[in-house]
């Protein structure tokens, strides 16, 4: 949808903003006309709002809001992998939230951090790890139900996308870099089971990897996940950066890649949703993007007080790490 209203705005701030610090109109002018030609050039028109809709509003089995278990629903199995998926339909989930990673002989595969230390008996980077090494090790070592999912395996994505399609689960794909392999191994998954594009969102936190996505195939639905203050703190607020100086100018940064989230990224990519940490979503925010055909999805949602504000006031899809209590946040 084309934003007369904000376009206009956004080319006066930019033209103002040059003549005050060039005083030359003419050089103004031309930057202006530039950056609005580079938009229309390069941005990819988002896809149709009936196929977004098809991803983002399942129909949930209670007409409730769509709900989304975080890397396949982490606190009632281990996550990332078969079993989740598995647990998450049964738990009434519409859909999964999956990250992909790839093996040393490049084969893609569900893995949140770079190694597998947190989650499995083995230890090193997954990179590292040939198929056959990852697929000795025990998927639920860590987690806290260790015992009732025993002898779970580490998925390949195919053997992932083949379990939720069975189960009827949309797919959120959380693609951390890489956009290149990524997007070639994401394509290559969308041409040999189609029902994706109607079921399935690529989204990451990196506008490089979804414009890669879209470039490549510009019939998937895509999303950027976003936290303010990102660069500067952690998510529970506190700060990163040791060094004074080191924290203010990735505050700086962070407000710059806030405004360029807002304002330009989400319209480059032609997204279709907008990953929110859940702390910055208001009904003033939804309704922002509503304005702007995106929707907008909260992550991490784990407390049923949450979940009901979700479902009776923002009216929008959640990502939680469990279907059946609460539980801590993660960021
Ligand atoms: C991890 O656990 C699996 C399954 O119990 C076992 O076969 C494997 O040898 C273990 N690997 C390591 C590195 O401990
Ligand atoms: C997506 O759903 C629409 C509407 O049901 C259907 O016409 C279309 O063929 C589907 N696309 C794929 C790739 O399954």
């Amino acid at each position: 949808m084309l934003q007369i209203g904000d376009e206009v705005v956004y080319f006066s701030a930019v033209f103002l903003l040059v003549v005050l610090g060039t005083r030359s109109a003419t050089g103004a002018s031309l930057l202006t006309a530039f950056l609005y030609v580079f938009m229309v050039m390069f941005r990819f028109p988002p896809v149709p709002g009936d196929q977004a809709g098809r991803v983002l509003r399942p129909r949930a089995p209670s007409g409730g809001v769509p709900v989304v278990a975080h890397r396949g629903g982490s606190h009632d199995a281990p996550e990332n992998t078969l079993a989740a998926i598995r647990e998450a339909s049964r738990n009434g989930a519409t859909g999964v939230e999956l990250d992909l990673s790839f093996t040393a002989d490049g084969v893609p595969v569900l893995m949140h951090d770079e190694t597998v230390d947190r989650t499995t008996n083995g230890s090193g980077p997954v990179s590292k790890l040939q198929l056959v090494k990852l697929k000795r090790l025990d998927a639920a070592a860590c987690h806290r139900l260790k015992d009732k999912f025993s002898g779970e395996k580490v998925p390949t994505l195919q053997e992932a996308v083949e379990e939720c399609i069975r189960h009827q689960l949309t797919i959120f794909f959380n693609v951390k870099d890489q956009p290149d392999k990524a997007a070639a191994v994401l394509h290559e998954m969308y041409k040999k089971f189609p029902v994706l594009y109607n079921s399935s969102i690529v989204s990451s936190f990196e506008p490089k990897v979804i414009y890669k996505m879209r470039q490549t195939d510009p019939n998937v639905v895509t999303a950027l996940i976003h936290r303010p203050w990102r660069l500067s703190r952690f998510g529970d607020g506190t700060s990163r950066s040791l060094s004074t100086s080191g924290q203010l100018w990735m505050g700086v940064l962070d407000v710059l890649l806030d405004w360029a989230h807002h304002h330009i990224l989400w319209k480059l990519c032609g997204v279709s949703a907008i990953f929110m940490q859940k702390d910055f979503i208001s009904l003033d925010y939804v309704q922002y993007w509503a304005e702007r055909g995106v929707e907008v999805v909260g992550w991490t949602v784990n407390t049923a007080v949450e979940k009901h504000y979700y479902q009776n006031l923002l009216k929008i899809g959640y990502i939680t790490d469990s279907l059946l209590e609460d539980c801590d946040p993660h960021y």
